[in-house]
């Protein structure tokens, strides 16, 4: 990618959601092709349709991310198709429930973990090993401020995402010696449907999941223009970065 060179292709994973629609919305303004991978076929196609009706090429493909099969399948679809993936934002993701630990369900915390961690894990992996064939590329992917700091009734979700971080900063160290970068994006509570979901188990459980008085919560643009941003050139120097989006409520 050069300063002046659209990068060819983005790739967006959880595209058909809140967050992840507004980030392939953002990248499309940069990149001449946007892929967007969802398990809910129609919310990407919806996003393909957006992302086309702003002039980029699009493609919607199904997948589960927390499935090395599928993740092999749609990295090869998405180059074989629209060309070289410049830019991924490794952003789907799950919330599981809210419950306190000691009645956590096993396995919610094991789909949990399945997919933000091994589908954070699976993506990074098959995406860089293409990226490493060029020498070039940025990855962002997706964690939360639940990466840097506790919250009461989340332990799948609070987990996954400290991992999210673990990975990132891992796979950034894998990559110092070639000009691809891997970065974090934490964003705080965000309107949007997962926010709406949490609070809802939270009020109903009497969990509070807030320590903070903030009442405002983000846009989902908020987060896609710092996805943006770490994807530029101008981020070249940005590497193994934790990039908090919260309007600052993580320091309260
Ligand atoms: N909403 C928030 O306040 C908030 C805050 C911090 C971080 N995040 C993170 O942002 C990311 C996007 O969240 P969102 O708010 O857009 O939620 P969302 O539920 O609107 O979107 C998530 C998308 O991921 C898809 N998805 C889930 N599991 C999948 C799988 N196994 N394979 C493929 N696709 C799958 C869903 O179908 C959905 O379209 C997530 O990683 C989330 O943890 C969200």
């Amino acid at each position: 990618m050069s300063g002046t060179d659209r990068p060819p292709v983005a790739l967006v994973t959880g595209g058909g959601g809140d967050i992840g629609r507004a980030i392939a919305l953002r990248l499309a303004r940069m990149s001449a092709a946007v892929a967007i991978v969802d398990r809910d076929e129609a919310a990407a196609r919806a996003t393909a349709q957006l992302v086309e009706q702003g002039g980029a090429r699009a493609l919607a493909i199904r997948a589960d991310v927390s499935l090395a099969q599928d993740t092999i399948a749609f990295v090869d679809a998405v180059e074989t198709r629209l060309g070289p993936i410049g830019i991924f934002a490794n952003n789907a993701g799950i919330e599981g429930i809210v419950a306190p630990l000691h009645e956590y369900p096993d396995d919610t915390f094991d789909r949990v973990l399945q997919v933000n961690v091994k589908g954070v894990f699976l993506g990074l992996k098959h995406v860089l090993a293409r990226m490493m064939q060029r020498g070039t590329g940025a990855i962002i992917n997706t964690a939360s401020t639940s990466a840097i700091r506790g919250r009461a009734g989340l332990a799948g979700y609070v987990a996954s995402k400290h991992a999210v971080l673990g990975l990132t900063r891992t796979a950034a160290l894998d990559v110092a010696r070639t000009r691809i970068r891997v970065n974090a994006v934490l964003p705080g509570p965000i309107e949007s449907r997962m926010i709406r979901d949490l609070e809802g188990q939270a009020r109903e459980g009497g969990i509070a999941l807030r320590r903070s008085n903030a009442t405002a919560h983000g846009r989902p643009q908020d987060v896609a223009n710092v996805v943006a941003f770490l994807a530029s050139d101008e981020a070249a120097h940005v590497n193994g970065a934790a990039w908090v989006v919260d309007g600052g409520t993580t320091l309260a």
